[in-house]
């Protein structure tokens, strides 16, 4: 087994799942539709039809949930509240019952001994905000920043663990500007309103949380890339570096009070809603930066392409995920020496990490993925490095505690530590999630 020693004694860790990805019950106890709904519903959008209507059914097996946590041996575990669950309107009455189910859950966890780490935002807005306008409107973030408030007044008293949004990049150009998530537009002036609004919605959100409860940890979530010039012709190093001001920097500059990068403002060409006050807001230091990471990319200019004019090359003869994503534990180390070096991170998780394969139940019951063992011990590896470099690594989340709702690839892509066989709701540990559990076990004993 690689050499881990150099993780922290206190290292916490985790597995993340996300609200619209598991739950299911979407009509029920007073949720209201969220833009995910409307999406998945939408024919052509996800792949084979697939919606969250069920998913996992979490909803209603949290206690047989909760067995699979202990089980991996988890110290902490990553979730995401359902805004159309606690406001289905998206503001104005609070529906109890929706957020008794979180409240449960919180307790549940904290039982088992297990940390609950909350998101407010993985990317379900309720519908009728998006009726409003949704994230191109500025009444979006006054409204997230109300819901957070709701949220932590409910639950802050157990929960201590924030992030604010997941993945902002995910909601703001790929919802946008590619169109292949909710809300599925295609509008270059839309996704930067969208990104800076939901910016000023986590400033916000972070006021409230913190305005609840003073001991609140508050962070975000951002899916980053390491973005390497295909060739070291000049056009290729110039479209690296727009392709890094998209994924990157646009991303953790404002968070740090650097504002949005000059040449990326000018590139989009488009006029931010920016009033007195919102970049004081949007850059409040935070208790700790949560980072997602998958991949790198390597880049070339593409002087006709959308902005920002640079996309992926398709690398050949290099190991690959099903979702086609490249295999590289490097790249985690070195965003993680960034986040420290460059922008000064006192206190950073991975909030996940994790791959997709083509799993099945084999004759004697069992889920072998050797391939997703050697994929989560190569990146915790990478972040053992990261440590022995000096970068305050506090824990790390595994991308996925269950095979889940994969987005606009459906059930197709299962990243699970725990497989999900979707007619039966049976529940099984894959060799990845018991290797998990054995590292985790190791871990504890040599502290
Ligand atoms: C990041 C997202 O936060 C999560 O929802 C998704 O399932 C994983 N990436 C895998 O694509």
């Amino acid at each position: 087994m690689n050499d881990l020693s150099a993780l922290p004694a206190d290292f916490v860790w985790g597995a993340a799942t996300a609200a619209y990805q598991i739950e299911g019950a979407v009509d029920e106890d007073g949720r209201a539709p969220s833009i995910w709904d409307t999406f998945s519903h939408t024919p052509g959008k996800v792949a084979d039809g697939d919606t969250g209507d069920v998913a996992c059914d979490h909803y209603h097996r949290v206690p047989e949930d909760l067995e699979l946590m202990k089980a991996l041996d988890l110290d902490s575990y990553r979730f995401s509240i359902a805004w159309p669950r606690v406001l289905p309107q998206g503001s104005g009455e609070v529906n109890a019952a929706g957020l008794a189910f979180y409240d449960r859950l919180v307790d549940s966890l904290l039982e088992a001994g297990i940390t609950p780490n909350a998101t407010l935002y993985h990317w379900d807005l309720p519908q009728a905000q998006q009726d409003r306008g949704g994230w191109p409107e500025r009444e979006t973030a006054e409204r997230f920043g109300e819901y957070a408030s709701v949220v932590a007044n409910a639950l802050g008293d157990r929960v201590k663990d924030w992030a604010t949004l997941n993945e902002p990049l995910c909601s703001a150009w790929i919802g946008h500007l590619e169109g292949t998530m909710a809300p599925g537009w295609t509008d270059l002036n839309a996704a930067v309103r969208a990104s800076y609004h939901l910016h000023l919605g986590h400033g916000l959100a972070v006021q409230a949380l913190r305005a609840a409860h003073a001991d609140a940890r508050v962070g975000i979530v951002n899916n980053l890339s390491p973005c390497e010039p295909a060739t070291d012709r000049d056009a290729d190093i110039a479209a690296a570096r727009r392709a890094d001001g998209h994924t990157n920097r646009w991303w953790l500059d404002p968070i740090h009070g650097r504002g949005y990068p000059q040449d990326m403002v000018e590139l989009y060409g488009v006029d931010l809603p920016v009033r007195d006050g919102d970049m004081e807001l949007i850059s409040a230091p935070l208790d700790w930066l949560g980072l997602n990471y998958y991949f790198r990319q390597v880049i070339t200019d593409d002087p006709t392409g959308p902005a920002p004019y640079a996309k992926s090359v398709y690398l050949p003869g290099v190991r690959r995920t099903a979702m086609d994503w490249e295999v590289n534990a490097d790249g985690l180390e070195q965003l993680l020496v960034r986040l420290s070096e460059e922008y000064g991170a006192s206190r950073i998780f991975v909030t996940e990490n994790g791959s997709a394969y083509r799993d099945t139940v084999g004759n004697d019951g069992e889920v072998d993925d050797p391939e997703r063992s050697q994929y989560l011990e190569e990146h915790l590896a990478a972040c053992a490095r990261a440590v022995k470099r000096g970068v305050p690594l506090a824990g790390y989340y595994a991308w996925s505690l269950l095979d889940n709702f994969e987005w606009a690839y459906g059930y197709d892509k299962r990243f699970g530590l725990v497989h999900v066989d979707y007619a039966t709701q049976k529940r099984t540990i894959k060799g990845s999630g018991r290797r998990y559990a054995d590292i985790v076990g190791a871990h504890r004993r040599r502290v």
